[in-house]
């Protein structure tokens, strides 16, 4: 039985697949020569990534195709009810990428209380000739140990987000529509464990109340955070996104750090992706990364595995 992963998948994945008797292409098909391939190849599951779409057209054009898989969470590029409604089955690997985001949230949150953001920049250039300076500039870092870490969206990215701020030692605060108790526990190397239960903070009080605040919503109508939410944060506060463009209002950010109600911005997304503003990207007070939050070896793994385990479920 063949397989298309037309974005990729990980050599773990491919030989799970093969172990289990499927033949997997990993030619990269041009979207406009998709349904002849699939058709010729006999190809009965796809797998993509975001790059190849899965539309109405391409359904329509594979009546042999019986499966649809999308290496990470977001299904924009798929149109899910039409391939139900013609019995395709779809699935995705919503959890493989979450302790991926979650360390890059730390990474900018590490990186942004000592200036690493700005160190990076102005070490190649003066590094040698203003040494001192930059040393005396950089001096006033601050530990994340302590601090309040405001959590905005606590499904899957936002509770590994808060097991490695309890593991910092760093006191954790959720706000979330959906949930009001949470037990998370934190498993160590050597098989201790430890158990913690959160309960919901109202959105206002996480904005007063945190020094850092990160949010892991899903795409929204609204701004998650714009000028009202930074006018209520503490002074200094520093924000990161890694979750979707367009849950932060950027312009209001700017402005924030403008006025040092925040202090530094950590960034994964952005608004007008895949071009990001100029200003956010001169802004000397951002950390800037370009959507990589998932995107790590270990991550690629588990989504390969995640799909190869749920296809080998399906066709058997
Ligand atoms: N940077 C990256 O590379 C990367 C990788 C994977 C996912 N993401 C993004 O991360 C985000 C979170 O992913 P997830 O897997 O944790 O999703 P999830 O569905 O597990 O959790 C999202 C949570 O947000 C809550 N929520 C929705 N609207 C809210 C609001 N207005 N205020 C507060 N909470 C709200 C929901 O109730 C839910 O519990 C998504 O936007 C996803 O696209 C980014």
């Amino acid at each position: 039985m063949k397989i298309l992963a037309n974005d990729g998948i990980s050599q773990k994945g491919i030989s799970l697949l093969e172990k289990n008797g499927f033949d997997v292409i990993t030619t990269n098909v041009a979207q406009e020569q998709l349904g002849h391939f699939i058709n010729k190849n006999e190809v009965m599951g796809l797998l993509v990534r975001s790059a190849t779409k899965v539309n109405k057209d391409l359904i329509d054009a594979c009546p042999n195709l019986k499966l649809v898989g999308r290496g990470g969470v977001g299904m924009d590029n798929i149109d899910v009810e039409y391939a139900h409604k013609k019995g395709i089955q779809v699935i995705n690997t919503p959890s493989a990428s979450s302790l991926s985001v979650a360390e890059l949230v730390f990474a900018h949150l590490y990186g942004g209380v000592r200036f690493l953001y700005d160190a990076n920049r102005n070490m190649p250039l003066e590094g040698d000739s203003k040494f001192k300076q930059l040393k005396k500039s950089y001096g006033n870092g601050k530990e994340l140990a302590g601090k309040t870490l405001g959590i905005i969206g606590f499904g899957r990215i936002g509770q590994a987000v808060a097991k490695l701020a309890l593991g910092a030692g760093m006191k954790v605060v959720f706000f979330d529509p959906l949930l009001d108790d949470v037990s998370l526990t934190l498993s160590f190397f050597d098989g201790q464990s430890v158990t913690f239960h959160l309960k919901k903070t109202d959105k206002e009080e996480l904005l007063r109340i945190s020094d850092f605040i990160t949010v892991h919503v899903p795409a929204q109508k609204n701004y998650v955070l714009g000028k009202n939410e930074f006018d209520l944060m503490k002074d200094g506060v520093g924000i990161i996104n890694a979750a979707r463009g367009g849950v932060i209002d950027e312009v209001a950010l700017v402005d924030a750090l403008e006025s040092d109600k925040v202090s530094f911005a950590g960034m994964d997304v952005y608004e007008s992706e895949p071009r990001p503003e100029i200003r956010i990207l001169m802004h000397p007070k951002i950390s800037l990364t370009p959507h990589i939050g998932g995107a790590t070896n270990e991550a690629q793994d588990r989504i390969g595995i995640e799909l190869a385990e749920q296809i080998i479920s399906h066709f058997k």
